[in-house]
Parts: structure tokens; sequence; C-alpha cells
């Protein structure tokens, strides 16, 4: 990639779009979250899931991939309140019963961390049951000045140069924040929301990068103006090179993208007839189309939708190949959502950051 080695940029400030040092823009990255392949790491919790292994619509809670911040923190519902605060008319402290006493909705999302990059596991799907967020804040009396939500994390720690604990917090729009499929969820594929998870609550932002989706939910704040918290200008930031500087941007919206299951990279598979499988998504659309190759990207072929195609979660897909012929394949996947978007087959090269990783996955495999 060709970086250019000024940083003595940063000038007019847009609001969340803004040049920024390229210097800064660099301490603002965070290391790759995800390596190919599952694993785990102890504290904070990181889990990925084996994404060659998918069969599934939905992932089992003790598979489903994990990104902690922090050491999960210890939750008593003893004294535990939710509280709705901020430009509201009448603030809210509700308790874990009063939230399980409301209407609840169900509803199949794919979360997929920001960073997770292509082919690999830091994305997994689940039915999470809840209480609708707009209803809260409906509830509470939003301020007509009120322009982001803000969600507050009961995990805490220390990031970045500072010495100073931070909460794990973030901001969406208000208009999201509103839309009835936007959850505080307390149950997770028919089971209680576990521990790891966000027990006894957490956001699910469907269609939205994991970040939003925060975990541990105690406080909910009206806010009028922008978020500068640590989590809303130091990481989920997009961060493209300008022939000066370089543009910040906040990350929301999950891009289309599609992985390929099945087979692995470095399989080596008899000759005779095989499956390909994998599964897209297309955050707050639907996935359209998926189609294939098992020339390199030359020939492309439509793949069977093997789930119904929904806004917010995952289609598993399956193509029949029929390989005769030994040699060496590399078999490539693209998906198309329903308003005409198709990944990218490259990563854009301005982009200077790891996030939001949706170009062509590929992998080699062997017929002999
Ligand atoms: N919420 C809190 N309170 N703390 C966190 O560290 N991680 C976020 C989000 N919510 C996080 C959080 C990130 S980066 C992602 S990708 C998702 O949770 C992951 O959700 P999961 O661990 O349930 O899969």
């Amino acid at each position: 990639m060709n970086r250019p080695s000024n940083d003595d940029a940063g000038r007019t400030r847009n609001r969340r779009e803004f040049l920024v040092p390229l210097a800064l823009a660099a301490a603002a990255w965070p290391a790759r979250l995800w390596a190919a392949g599952p694993e785990q790491s102890g504290d904070p919790l990181i889990r990925t899931i084996d994404f060659s292994s998918l069969r599934t619509l939905l992932t089992p809670n003790n598979e489903f991939f994990l990104r902690n911040h922090f050491v999960v923190p210890s939750v008593s519902l003893a004294g535990w309140k939710l509280r709705v605060t901020g430009r509201v008319r009448s603030p809210l402290e509700l308790s874990y019963a009063a939230i399980l006493g409301r209407p609840r909705h169900d509803l199949t999302v794919t979360l997929e961390c920001a960073g997770n990059g292509v082919g690999s596991g830091g994305v997994s799907t689940a039915t999470w049951g809840g209480v609708s967020l707009g209803a809260l804040l409906k509830e509470a009396g939003l301020d007509s000045r009120v322009r982001y939500v803000r969600l507050v994390g009961a995990d805490r720690g220390i990031e970045g140069s500072s010495n100073v604990p931070v909460s794990f917090t973030r901001s969406i729009r208000v208009e999201k924040a509103m839309h009835p499929d936007t959850l505080l969820a307390f149950r997770m594929n028919g089971e209680p929301l576990p521990v790891e998870h966000g027990y006894p609550v957490r956001a699910v932002i469907p269609g939205w990068y994991g970040m939003d989706s925060v975990k541990w939910v105690i406080r909910i704040e009206a806010l009028e103006r922008e978020d500068e918290t640590f989590y809303m200008t130091q990481r989920y930031m997009a961060i493209r090179l300008q022939t000066v500087g370089a543009e910040q941007s906040p990350i929301t919206r999950m891009r289309v993208k599609s992985q390929i299951a099945q087979p692995r990279q470095g399989e080596i598979l008899a000759p005779g007839p095989h499956v390909i499988r994998g599964a897209a998504w297309a955050g707050e659309n639907r996935v359209a189309k998926v189609e294939v190759s098992t020339d390199g990207g030359k020939d492309w072929h439509a793949a069977h939708l093997e789930t119904e195609s929904h806004s917010y979660a995952w289609v598993l897909w399956e193509y029949p190949w029929d390989a005769h012929m030994p040699g060496t394949y590399v078999i490539v996947v693209r998906a198309t959502d329903d308003q005409g978007t198709m990944q990218p087959s490259i990563r854009d090269s301005q982009r200077f950051d790891s996030y939001e990783e949706n170009y062509y996955h590929s992998v080699q495999c062997e017929i002999g």
C-alpha cells in the first residue's frame, strides 16, 4: 500500500467526518482483532467460531464469538437498575423484573465484529429476545433536540495511553435507537442471556457492527450532541487516506459479505461431486444473490440460498461442484444485497484501518 509519509494535515473538522494528521490516525488503530481459524483468549475474553464447521443458521450460545474489552463485570440482580437519563422528561429506573414484564420481541440477528477479517470467525447469529429500546425512550419522553443515545456498559478498564479507567460506551443515532427492531435483549437462542454475552441486559443494534450492541447495559443517556468518549473517537473509525492526511468517519452499518466454510483452505478432496457452502450477510439489507467461482474469479455461478433471506441475519448458501479433474482450484465467493451493492473484489487501498473488511473470500484446495 502506498502510504504518504507526511503527517501535517488535520484541518477542517466537519462533525464526525474530518481530516486528521496521519500520525493521530495511526495511533487510533487497534491491532488486528482476529486471526484466521477458531481461537480463544482468557482475559478479556475473545473467542472466534470455527467458520469451517458452519452448518446451522443459529450459532449455539457456547460457541458464539466473544469480543470483550475488559474483564466481564460481576453483576448482581440485587439492587440492579437500568437507568434512562439525559435529555428526557421523566427519567426511568427499571428493575430486571420490570424489563422482563414488558412485551418481548424476538429477532434473528447476525453480529459481526467490525474488526472481523475476511474468512474469520468474529461473526455469529442468534435469535435475541428483548424489549424495544425505542419504547423505553418514548416512555421517558425524549426531548426534541436529542440526536444520539448513549449506551453505557458496566465494564471498565484502562485503554490506550491514559491511566484513567473508561467504561465501554457507544452512542447511536436517535433514529436507529427509536427503530422498533433495536432491542435491549435478555434472551439468546431461547435461554437467559449468558453472562459473557451481557447478562442481565444487552443492546442488539441489528445490521450495525457488533461494537454498538453494548453488553451489561446499566445506563441509557439521551444526548443532544455527538458523543466524544473514548470508543466514539479513538476506536471504530474508518480512516481513509487523502492526498493530505486522512479522513475519519464513524463505523456503523455492516457491509455485504460472504464467506466460504467448506472446502477449507488447503483441503485435499477426492475427484467427484462436492458441495461448496458458506454464509452471506448484508446488515440492514437482505442478501439477494451469492455467486461462486471455482476458477479464481473468471466464471461465476449462482449459489443456492438454503435459508430465507431477511434483513439482519445471514443466509446459508450452497453450490454443488462436480470436481472431476485433478488439480489446484481457487474457489471465490461474492454476495450482492437487495440494493444492488456487491462486495468489492479487493480492499480499498486507501483504507488505513482494519475495520469493515468485506472483499471477496477465496480458498485454495486440491482435487487429487
Ligand atoms: N459491550 C461491552 N459492555 N463491552 C465490550 O467489550 N464489546 C463489543 C460489543 N459490546 C463490548 C460490548 C464488541 S466490539 C462486539 S463485536 C460485541 O459486543 C460482541 O458481542 P459478543 O461478545 O456477545 O459476541
